[in-house]
């Protein structure tokens, strides 16, 4: 019994990787963010992201409570965690995180569904400040399963930065802000018009360590109503 699954472990690994596979694991062993990521000890590459939009817009400070939409493997929290002292992060993944930490409240689960829940857990662990709006910040780095198709997965990220920012609406307390990922693909601009109906200020941001050849784009939004 022993000796069969040895022999299948052994196919498993002289399995041929795909030409796309291939070139993945190449760009990904050559890619400096995750030398980078390793030396410093992020969990994900994507930790740099955050790490930019950061330090050019100075958005989270030590006392912000701070909801992470799509935070699995855990990157962005470990940045956010970083900056908390009075704070706390609320976090919600379809996947589990591979980062624990004593500021995080972490919801298992899917974000379209889950809201409520995520409102009540705010309501529950934040008793300090009263009324509905108690986040000062709600950041998406969420990506819907991607299909070969750069289009549909414009329309499939869309879905969620509307949901999101509906949700932004809800939570954020004056002066909050909203930074949510993007894949460019004609929508944008208009996503961007409504956003500025409701923060003050609007930008669309390009981190350096986000692959050149994706559509991928963030915009940050700060100053909420
Ligand atoms: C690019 S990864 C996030 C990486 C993370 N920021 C980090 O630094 O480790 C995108 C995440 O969005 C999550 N996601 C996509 N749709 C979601 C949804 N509807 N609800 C919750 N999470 C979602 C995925 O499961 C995935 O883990």
């Amino acid at each position: 019994m022993n000796s069969k699954l040895k022999v299948s472990k052994l196919n498993n690994l002289k399995k041929p990787l795909s030409h796309k596979s291939q070139e993945w694991v190449r760009r990904h062993l050559n890619d400096p963010f995750v030398k980078q990521a390793r030396k410093d000890g992020y969990i994900s590459r994507a930790a740099y992201k955050l790490v930019e939009v950061q330090s050019k817009y100075r958005i989270i400070q030590s006392n912000h409570n701070v909801v992470e939409l799509g935070s699995a493997p855990g990157g962005w929290t470990q940045v956010i965690t970083n900056f908390l002292n009075e704070g706390q992060v609320f976090a919600i993944d379809l996947q589990e995180m591979e980062f624990a930490h004593n500021k995080l409240n972490f919801i298992h689960g899917d974000f379209i569904e889950e809201e409520n829940q995520i409102i009540e857990l705010i309501n529950e662990k934040i008793t300090k400040i009263e009324g509905d709006r108690k986040i000062h910040g709600v950041l998406s780095d969420m990506a819907p399963s991607a299909c070969g198709d750069k289009q549909i997965n414009h329309w499939r990220i869309m879905n969620l930065c509307h949901a999101s920012f509906e949700f932004a609406k809800k939570v954020l307390i004056k002066n909050g802000y909203f930074v949510t990922k993007i894949f460019m693909g004609g929508e944008e601009k208009d996503f961007l018009n409504e956003l500025k109906k409701y923060f003050r200020s609007v930008n669309f941001f390009k981190p350096e360590s986000s692959r050149k050849d994706s559509t991928e784009i963030y915009i940050i939004a700060k100053n909420s109503l």
